[in-house]
């Protein structure tokens, strides 16, 4: 595992989320407060791009295609796949792809980058 430099810390700020290709991986970089984290890019379920609409809210990142749920700090699978509840669609599209974790990464911030530890 090996730190890359992501971005410059200056081009973050609190709320954001970034999509970034980092040593040949797509990332999602976001920060909440002064804190940054790193998950990979794609839903778990479909490949929706996390970056676009995806909420963070209680440690939790929420895909906003069908609300499939993940941890960002361990990216355990929460809840997967349950929109819309009626018809009950969502249910049916979630068993269309197998229910996996997402992958996080280790962030630090390093001569004022922020640096992804990827592998
Ligand atoms: S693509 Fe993300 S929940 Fe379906």
């Amino acid at each position: 595992m090996t730190w890359h430099v992501a971005i410059k810390k200056s081009k973050m700020k609190p709320g954001k989320k970034k999509m970034l290709t980092v040593a040949k991986k797509l990332v999602l970089l976001g920060q909440m407060g002064e804190e940054f984290f790193a998950t990979e890019a794609l839903c778990r379920h479909m490949r929706w791009p996390l970056a676009y609409g995806a909420k963070v809210k209680d440690d939790c990142i929420r895909c906003p295609l069908h609300q499939t749920t993940h941890r960002i700090d361990t990216g355990e699978m929460v809840e997967w796949s349950p929109f819309p509840l009626f018809p009950p669609y969502g249910k049916l599209v979630g068993k269309l792809s197998k229910q996996k974790d997402l992958k996080i990464y280790q962030t630090r911030v390093n001569n004022g980058n922020i640096e992804v530890k990827i592998e």
